[in-house]
């Protein structure tokens, strides 16, 4: 009796240890806490709007995004979108609540080509552009995708895109554009990186450096969105200035990632493009780390 006691407290004295070796050495990776507010479930409609000029390689690799995140492509092609979307579900789970698949999809779509509201975007100006585009529409989520030239005050420092609330209440999205706006900021793995080790750089599975730079840092904000729409959801830190679901695991795209490497990829060898996923119509896409919230660790696909 004696001895397995003894057994036991060593045992939890070394899972002490450990844990606290683990926190004293990967001090980003402190959990995220839930406080207690709603998170984004059931049906995601989102209100898109294209300012300024696009190409259709980047309109078409970010909406297919978008539809794959509730499509199932079969067994032969994994992994799937969905399946990265079903961590971000599981996170209802995590709250103690229902779980349930939440799906997102376009609802409208309004296109700003002439730039209506000015090409160097402050925040008063995104929030115009959102009440023009959402009228009476509070059931919408508006994403607002920024065209090559536009540049969006706020982005670039520390993020390439980011959620908020319109009006108080109406999550929303803003995506900057890095084909040419920041490359070296928000770019990478497919543009040379402003921090730190260089490592190699990577063939966009869409051959669009700003398209799959968008994909990835759309799909981030997505998911912070969906886990703490309210600033009341699942985050670490300040509330003013969390971090999230996507943002706890920045710069990590697959198993055995540091500084300046993705982790594991795949290649695609048709046109050489790195990628993670599969999608609707064959596409590929490279998809960002998502938190864990049942192993509080940074979760990727391969
Ligand atoms: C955009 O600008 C062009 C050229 O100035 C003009 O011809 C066009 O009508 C404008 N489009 C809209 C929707 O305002
Ligand atoms: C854009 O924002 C600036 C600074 O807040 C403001 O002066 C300007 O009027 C805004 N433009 C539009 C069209 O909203
Ligand atoms: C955008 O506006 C800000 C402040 O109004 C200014 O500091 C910045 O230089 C402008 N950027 C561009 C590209 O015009």
């Amino acid at each position: 009796m004696a001895s397995s006691l003894h057994y036991c407290s060593l045992f939890s004295f070394m899972i002490l240890l450990s844990l606290s070796l683990n926190a004293a050495l990967l001090p980003s990776l402190a959990a995220l806490t839930y406080h207690g507010g709603p998170l984004l479930t059931g049906n995601v409609n989102l209100l898109v709007i294209w300012y300024g000029q696009f190409g259709k390689v980047q309109k078409n690799a970010i909406r297919a995004f978008i539809k794959s995140l509730n499509y199932d492509g079969g067994l032969n092609l994994q992994p799937q979108v969905s399946f990265w979307w079903d961590m971000v579900e599981s996170y209802q789970l995590a709250a103690g609540k229902k779980g349930g698949s939440i799906a997102v999809k376009v609802v409208k779509t309004v296109v700003d080509a002439n730039c209506s509201a000015s090409k160097n975007l402050t925040a008063d100006n995104v929030s115009s552009i959102f009440k023009k585009a959402v009228g009476k529409d509070i059931d919408v989520v508006p994403v607002l995708f920024s065209a090559r030239d536009v540049a969006v005050q706020g982005l670039c420092m520390e993020k390439c895109s980011e959620h908020g609330l319109y009006g108080g209440k109406q999550p929303t999205i803003v995506v900057g554009n890095p084909e040419s706006e920041c490359p070296g900021e928000c770019a990478w793995p497919f543009h040379k990186t402003n921090h730190g080790p260089q490592g190699m750089t990577l063939q966009p599975p869409s051959g669009n450096v700003g398209a799959d730079a968008m994909v990835v840092a759309f799909a981030s904000s997505l998911v912070d969105l969906v886990t703490n729409p309210f600033s009341t959801g699942f985050y670490q830190g300040q509330q003013a200035n969390p971090i999230e679901a996507s943002s706890a695991c920045k710069r990590i795209f697959g198993s055995g990632a540091f500084e300046g490497y993705t982790g594991k990829l795949r290649v695609d060898p048709s046109n050489g493009g790195a990628f993670n996923t599969h999608g609707v119509e064959g596409r590929k896409f490279l998809l960002p780390a998502i938190w864990n919230p049942k192993t509080s660790s940074c979760w990727t696909l391969l």
